[in-house]
């Protein structure tokens, strides 16, 4: 369990837990603007539009810029909708490939659903694993869909490869994949792993926002099912516009609308605190402990214009390590 605290005050935006991969080279690009290609709709003869991106059929993807294994792979309709009505079965160990357009920072999304009726698919287990880096990981349990997992990877060969493989006796299977290149600004900036699972990415204080929402395609979730005290924040939000200073923060860090609300400190919750001791709100995360995980923590002052800036706090990882936070500058 990694907790994450803010003592003192006020508000925090929104939050990305990830696990670090191992690390690689790098390479750049420079002005962005969110690629159309590559999406991919697995097990499909048709187009289907998602996340304001085309997800074009695997059984007509012209060109060679997408193919998969054939032996052995088997298409099923199952009553999804979009991305998640079609889906592609493995019963061998089988592969996507993709030759991209450059190197670099990538997004790699896979999604898979198991509406249907095959009761197969609900208790699949597969272990997924891809060049550049992305060391294999097991897959199973498919009861909450749709279920995706992220990756932000350094991919340093234009040919990608993702190859899934069945357990025993078991399948594998998946509804769309996305690789696409990703800004530059996201980039780690630090010697350590580059390359990032996603695990959490949160909107604060605000709606759950959707992939037509996000120039990048991610899905922010609900903070509150993560808050320690349920009475210890309150949610604030704001109509304005962020206003983007040059440097780190660009408008691809985040989508406007996560940093239009935000959770502050509930002061009357607090009332009954013993003197000397600081107010403090805390979410708390379920994490692999062999695992080290990168945290994004975003912050835009909406509050001060209309109250006291009082906002100065202090932001604790597992009571540990503590950073000063001064968000109206
Ligand atoms: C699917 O989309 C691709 C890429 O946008 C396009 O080239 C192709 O013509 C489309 N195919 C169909 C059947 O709509
Ligand atoms: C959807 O994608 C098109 C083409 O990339 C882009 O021009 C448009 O702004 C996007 N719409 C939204 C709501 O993101
Ligand atoms: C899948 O099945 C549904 C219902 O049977 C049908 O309406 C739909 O057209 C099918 N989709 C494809 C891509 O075959
Ligand atoms: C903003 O706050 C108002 C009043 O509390 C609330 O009705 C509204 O749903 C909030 N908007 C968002 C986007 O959270
Ligand atoms: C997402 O976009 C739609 C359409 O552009 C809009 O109606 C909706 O309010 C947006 N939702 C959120 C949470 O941003
Ligand atoms: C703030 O705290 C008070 C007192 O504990 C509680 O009644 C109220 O529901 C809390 N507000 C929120 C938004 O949680
Ligand atoms: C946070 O505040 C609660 C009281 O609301 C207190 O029990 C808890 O020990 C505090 N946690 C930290 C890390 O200060």
């Amino acid at each position: 369990m990694e907790k994450l605290c803010l003592r003192n005050s006020v508000s925090l935006m929104t939050m990305v837990v990830i696990v670090l991969l191992p690390r690689c080279t790098l390479s750049t690009t420079s002005t962005y603007s969110r690629p159309e290609k590559l999406y991919v709709n697995c097990g499909s003869d048709s187009n289907v539009t998602y996340g304001n991106r085309t997800f074009v059929g695997d059984m007509i993807s012209g060109g060679n810029s997408v193919s998969f294994t054939k032996k052995g792979t088997e298409a099923i309709n199952q009553s999804g909708s979009g991305i998640y009505e079609m889906v592609r079965i493995f019963t061998s160990p089988s592969s996507y490939k993709f030759q991209l357009d450059s190197v670099g920072l990538h997004f790699v999304r896979l999604h898979f659903s198991a509406v249907s009726s095959r009761t197969q698919l609900l208790a699949a287990r597969f272990t997924i694993s891809a060049t550049s880096h992305l060391k294999s990981f097991s897959l199973q349990n498919f009861n909450e869909t749709p279920r995706v997992e992220e990756f932000l990877l350094m991919i340093d060969s234009p040919e990608f490869e993702i190859r899934f493989v069945p357990d025993h006796s078991s399948m594998a299977f998946v509804n769309a994949i996305e690789v696409f290149s990703a800004p530059d600004d996201l980039e780690i900036p630090s010697d350590s792993d580059k390359n990032l699972h996603t695990v959490y990415r949160l909107n604060v204080g605000g709606k759950k926002i959707t992939p037509e929402n996000d120039t990048l395609g991610r899905t922010w979730s609900l903070d509150d099912d993560f808050l320690y005290e349920k009475d210890s924040a309150r949610n604030i939000n704001s109509t304005q516009k962020p206003n983007y200073e040059s440097g780190t923060v660009t408008q691809f860090t985040a989508p406007d609308f996560v940093y239009q609300t935000a959770k502050t400190m509930n002061h009357s919750s607090n009332e009954g605190v013993v003197e000397g001791m600081l107010m403090n709100v805390t979410w708390s995360f379920k994490v692999k402990s062999s695992s080290r995980h990168f945290i994004r923590v975003h912050f835009c002052d909406i509050k001060s214009e209309s109250q006291n800036p009082d906002s100065d706090f202090y932001l604790y990882v597992n009571g540990q390590s503590r950073l000063d936070v001064k968000p109206s500058e």
